[in-house]
């Protein structure tokens, strides 16, 4: 059972696995301090959060209710094992979210009869609902959405040589395990699928975060979260998109390495 991780803990032992459903909540509230002076999921879209902290969560929680059920995403986490507790007891210090964008291998695609097809949009329904009876209140309701409202903006980066992606959703680090590794460990499992599958990595860089993703190898900045005539994140800091390309040798094969 993982618990929260603001109690500190005795050993930097820790491991990257998949989160568990049950864990949803955990991860919400990591998200929310991890994001908490980051301009856009601070400021633009929670300038209320100082008076509701909790709501924050909300946020995290109800988009994660949701793309779980979408068999694109996965949901990793950052575990650290504490020695002086109980067996089995452990700390989640991390999150990322990864999407595989493109065409889904056999293993992660359902078949189009697959009843489960019909989880992410009641999902999605009950969610809505949810919201309706209790908004969030640390959020700007104009602003809620920005990033769902510029994702056709950006649709066509992925295209081409780059169709087929393993894109980093989201990414956060409890601020009481931050620069311990975890942010690189939870970076690199997304370039292990990619060179397994021969695809692109990419990412949309929070304000301030471009040195961290070079440091984990990502190569090439290219487009930014902003672009478009009327995209509404042109207001936000940051957002650099960067990739790690699949390397083409001259017969336009992939290279080996
Ligand atoms: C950005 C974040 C995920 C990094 O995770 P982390 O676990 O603290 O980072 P790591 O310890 O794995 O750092 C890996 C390397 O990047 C460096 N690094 C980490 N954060 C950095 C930053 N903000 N600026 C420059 N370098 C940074 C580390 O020093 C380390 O360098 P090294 O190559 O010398 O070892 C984490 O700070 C975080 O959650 N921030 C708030 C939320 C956020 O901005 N998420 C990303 C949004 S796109």
């Amino acid at each position: 059972m993982a618990s929260d991780p603001s109690n500190n803990v005795s050993t930097k032992q820790f491991s990257i696995r998949p989160a568990t459903y049950s864990e949803l909540s955990t991860i919400a509230n990591i998200l929310t301090k991890a994001f908490w002076n980051d301009e856009l999921f601070g400021n633009i879209i929670h300038p209320n959060r100082n008076v509701f902290p909790e709501d924050n969560d909300l946020y995290w929680l109800r988009r994660a209710r949701v793309n779980w059920w979408d068999w694109s995403h996965v949901y990793l986490v950052s575990v650290i094992r504490d020695r002086d507790r109980a067996e089995g007891e452990a700390v989640i210090a991390g999150v990322a979210v990864w999407q595989r964008i493109g065409t889904l291998k056999k293993d992660m695609a359902l078949n189009i009869f697959d009843p489960r097809r019909l989880a992410k949009p009641l999902a999605k329904v009950a969610t809505d609902l949810q919201a309706r009876i209790w908004p969030n209140r640390a959020a700007d309701p104009g602003n809620e959405d920005i990033i769902e409202r510029s994702y056709h903006y950006l649709d066509h980066m992925w295209t081409g040589k780059r169709a087929d992606s393993w894109y980093l959703e989201c990414l956060g680090v409890h601020p009481n395990f931050q620069r311990q590794g975890h942010g690189r460990a939870l970076v690199r499992w997304g370039f292990q699928q990619a060179e397994m599958e021969g695809v692109s990595v990419s990412v949309i860089s929070g304000d301030g975060k471009e040195e961290f993703y070079r440091r984990c190898g990502f190569e090439t900045q290219d487009g930014w979260s902003g672009m478009g005539e009327g995209n509404p994140l042109r207001i936000a800091p940051g957002g650099l998109i960067y990739w790690k390309d699949v390397e083409y040798d001259a017969e336009g094969d992939i290279e080996s390495k």
